[in-house]
């Protein structure tokens, strides 16, 4: 079971009094917004569910006495994006924390056109284009921190996940890169790169996850290790299975990786339980 860790008071003054969470309605992005809050961060939750923001923006300010800002966006429309920038202009904002994202898994000739457009949108343009904002926003403010969502899938090409994997890939290039970039202005960048861990990713995905992290422990892991490393596996399965996949030359990575893509899709027209 995961140990909640206390209340950080200082990641307040060290960032500044308002993180932006995309992907906050669900999984390792809600997780995200509970524990700022109770670190007393006042928030702005950006997803397209909603309803399911205002739930959380409820229970946190009752909770936490925290303010918050809802900002229902689909991040797939630049304009959605840019939109989540300017009504963000007038706040003291320190962190991003961008975990807004999804996968797919299948062949990419057999996936749907849209679908994988759509995520290159959501998983990278959208990162680069807030990265890019918020970065500025702090190497000006000479403080900040910027978490992006990598993953155990980014460092390598995957089969049934072709698309998907190349989207995290780029995320965690472009993480490298930034925390160089913006460390001498005093801004903290991460690449987070989890394993399987139990969300709603699985089931838009279409995958069965059999044993997975929780997203409270890669929050917490993840926000432990910003302004201390480059890159977090901030799962156990992540730590076990980054560290087996390392021994591997890229090549093999791949293969193996397809062999359990394989196993963790589930049944579809194009792909019938054999
Ligand atoms: N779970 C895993 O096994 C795993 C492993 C490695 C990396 N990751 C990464 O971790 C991040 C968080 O995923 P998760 O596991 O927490 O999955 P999740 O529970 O499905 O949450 C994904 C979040 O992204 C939001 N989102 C999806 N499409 C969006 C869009 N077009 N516009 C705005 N928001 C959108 C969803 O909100 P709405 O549906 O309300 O828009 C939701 O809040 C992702 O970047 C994912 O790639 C996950």
């Amino acid at each position: 079971m995961a140990i909640t860790p206390p209340a950080n008071t200082t990641r307040r003054a060290r960032y500044g009094a308002w993180a932006v969470i995309t992907g906050a309605s669900d999984g390792i992005g809600r997780a995200f917004a509970q524990r700022l809050a109770q670190d007393g961060l006042n928030l702005v939750l950006v997803a397209r569910r909603a309803d399911r923001l205002e739930a959380l923006a409820a229970e946190l300010r009752q909770r936490h006495g925290v303010q918050t800002r809802v900002l229902p966006a689909d991040l797939a429309h630049p304009d959605a994006v840019q939109r989540v920038l300017d009504d963000t202009a007038d706040l003291e904002v320190g962190l991003l924390v961008a975990c807004a994202g999804y996968g797919t898994t299948g062949t990419v000739i057999d996936s749907d056109a849209q679908a994988e457009r759509n995520m290159l949108m959501v998983n990278g343009l959208a990162v680069l284009t807030m990265a890019q904002h918020y970065g500025r926003r702090f190497a000006q403010q000479k403080r900040g921190g910027i978490i992006l969502m990598g993953s155990l899938l980014g460092f390598q090409g995957v089969p049934l996940s072709a698309n998907y994997a190349a989207t995290k890939a780029y995320v965690q290039s472009l993480a490298e890169g930034l925390h160089h970039e913006l460390a001498p202005y005093g801004v903290h960048v991460l690449s987070s790169a989890p394993g399987p861990t139990h969300t709603g990713f699985a089931d838009r995905a279409n995958m069965q996850m059999g044993g997975a992290d929780q997203p409270e422990q890669v929050a917490d892991r993840t926000l432990a290790a910003l302004g201390k490393t480059i890159t977090i596996r901030p799962g156990n399965l992540a730590r076990l299975l980054g560290w087996g996949l390392g021994m591997l030359p890229r090549r093999l990575r791949s293969r193996v990786l397809g062999g359990i893509m394989s196993g963790m899709m589930r049944p579809s027209p194009q792909h019938p339980a054999s």
